[in-house]
């Protein structure tokens, strides 16, 4: 790892140097990241993960290997993203035209997408286009998020559906009688809703 500007990267990540990485970062092997994103402080970038031109990622952000961040994103701060999650921003792709012309850059048409703070999106979770992933809500692993995730909300599956909610510790709470779960949190104790 080579430290400047108290930013750690790997020898074998490729930052551009148009990219504003915030003090504490760490960025490892192979992970790549483009120019114009900008990622706060102590965020670990994981191995293998790429991370896309004007890509906005906020402060203590965790990205888990292979993770692939494409353009339009916005993550705020304190977000998980799990290994191999995959951010898509066309909703209909083509690599041609109609007489087979390869699309360009400017062919493609991105719909934005936002992590809102605290959220945590599981290993190998898909997020199709335009959607907004709650605060604090949690996604689960192999999951495809085709709309907008509420906050604290739990969802899972493909499409991805509620299971109920979930507590800032990370602690599931089922529905109680089709109402969202208020009370004490079972793990930690903490009132929820927060
Ligand atoms: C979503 C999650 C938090 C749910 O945890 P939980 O509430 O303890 O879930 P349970 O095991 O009690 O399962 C509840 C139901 O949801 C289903 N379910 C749980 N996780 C699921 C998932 N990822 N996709 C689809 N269905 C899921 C279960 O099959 C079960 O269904 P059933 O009631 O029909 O039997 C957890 O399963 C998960 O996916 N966590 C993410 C793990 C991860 O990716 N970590 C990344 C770091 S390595």
């Amino acid at each position: 790892m080579v430290e400047r500007a108290g930013v750690r990267v790997h020898h074998t990540a490729e930052v551009s140097p148009d990219a504003a990485i915030g003090p504490g970062t760490s960025i490892w092997n192979q992970a790549q990241v483009r120019e114009d994103a900008r990622i706060g402080a102590e965020c670990v970038i994981g191995k293998n993960a790429y991370v896309d031109a004007g890509v906005v990622i906020g402060d203590r952000v965790k990205i888990q290997n292979n993770a692939s961040i494409f353009h339009g994103v916005t993550v705020e701060d304190g977000v998980f993203i799990g290994p191999h999650v995959c951010f898509t921003n066309d909703r209909v792709p083509r690599a041609v035209n109609r007489d087979g012309s390869l699309k360009t850059d400017t062919d493609w048409e991105v719909s934005p997408i936002l992590v809102r703070s605290g959220a945590a999106l599981g290993a190998n979770s898909t997020i199709l286009p335009g959607v907004t992933i709650g605060r604090w809500s949690m996604v689960g692993a192999g999951s495809v998020v085709t709309g907008d995730v509420a906050d604290h909300e739990l969802v899972a599956g493909n499409p991805a559906r509620r299971l109920g909610s979930a507590c800032p510790c990370g602690q599931p709470l089922r529905d109680v009688d089709g109402e969202p779960f208020a009370g004490d949190c079972p793990a930690c104790g903490t009132p929820f809703p927060p």
